[in-house]
């Protein structure tokens, strides 16, 4: 889909949480302001998680407490295949939580093979536009 704001980048993420269930892994790949956080964001407003929802990058993983585990990663500042399993990320893929990660592109490998890929680029170079891509790999 294309995206004319970050409104409609938000809302795009309300409305995917329709479709997530728990044990769903979705991985947002996308250049720097690309628009990520404020999908992630939305996804997690979809799933009624009204808390704040900020950007995991300093601190890897945040955890948002619902009625299921969210946890909203980000892969931009991990250096190795070693960090992100000392991390403890194989415990996050199961069958109760949402695994919400920015930068999944940096170690796709690490990944589970039924993700939710989702690709967010700049429309023909425009500031406030975006193309949002979905693959179930
Ligand atoms: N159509 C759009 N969709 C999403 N964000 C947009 C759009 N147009 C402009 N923006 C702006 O781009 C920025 C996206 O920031 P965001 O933190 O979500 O990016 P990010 O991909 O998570 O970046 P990072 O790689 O640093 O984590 C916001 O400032 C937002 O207002
Ligand atoms: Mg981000």
């Amino acid at each position: 889909m294309i995206s004319h704001s970050p409104e409609e980048t938000y809302q795009f993420g309300v409305n995917l949480a329709s479709r997530i269930t728990q044990g769903d892994v979705i991985a947002l790949c996308g250049e720097l302001g690309a628009g990520k956080t404020l999908l992630a964001r939305g996804i997690c407003r979809g799933l009624g998680y009204k808390d704040n929802v900020t950007s995991p990058s300093y601190m890897r993983i945040n955890t948002y407490p619902h009625t299921f585990p969210i946890y909203h990663a980000d892969f931009y500042l991990i250096r190795s295949d070693d960090e992100i399993m000392e991390l403890g990320f194989a415990e996050l893929f199961n069958t109760e939580s949402i695994v919400i990660i920015e930068w999944a592109q940096r170690f796709p490998h690490l990944l589970p093979e039924s993700c939710l890929w989702i690709d967010i680029k700049w429309h023909e170079g425009r500031a406030e536009m975006r193309e949002i891509a979905i693959n179930r790999k």
